[in-house]
């Protein structure tokens, strides 16, 4: 793969990375939760440290990441933090399990892409594993209290 094909992958993780930290934080602030804000603002903390990884790499590239104005990191970001909430916490939970989903399978497509022929690609290749495991974490919470929270919906109609 070249440089420029590889810029335009990193530029996507770093803007999908920066799009989840504005949801979790948003949806952080709305919930009344105490210990959903929690996890929220854990998995924010995660996601700015998968954004900074791009970036530097970006930066070892010798370019520089894209601004985040754009409509993608709009759509994936500010606009469902606001809504989100308002659709239930069993279907934000959903929601954000479909995310992780997507970065998921992004993730492993670039991982067989990535070819560790350098020190750049060899470093980039353990960032990109170590992310790859912690979106599983992410996926494996969300999609388990989204299922539990089901659960006790159903007891409660009984
Ligand atoms: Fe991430
Ligand atoms: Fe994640």
């Amino acid at each position: 793969m070249n440089d420029k094909v590889l810029l335009r992958w990193l530029n996507w993780f770093y803007t999908l990375e920066m799009g989840q930290i504005d949801l979790y934080v948003n949806q952080a602030k709305q919930s009344n939760d105490d210990y959903i804000k929690h996890v929220l603002l854990k998995i924010a903390e995660i996601e700015l440290n998968h954004a900074r990884m791009f970036k530097d790499i970006i930066i070892r590239l010798g370019s520089k990441p894209l601004k985040i104005d754009s409509l993608l990191s709009y759509i994936t970001g500010l606009l469902p933090g606001k809504l989100t909430p308002l659709f239930g916490t069993v279907n934000f939970f959903y929601y954000n399990y479909v995310i992780e989903t997507m970065a998921i399978y992004d993730y492993k497509k670039l991982i067989k892409k990535i070819e560790p022929d350098s020190v750049l690609h060899c470093d980039l290749l353990d960032i990109l594993t170590n992310n790859l495991v912690e979106e599983d974490i992410h996926r494996s919470w969300f999609k388990d209290r989204r299922e539990s929270l089901q659960r006790i919906k159903k007891k409660q109609k009984k």
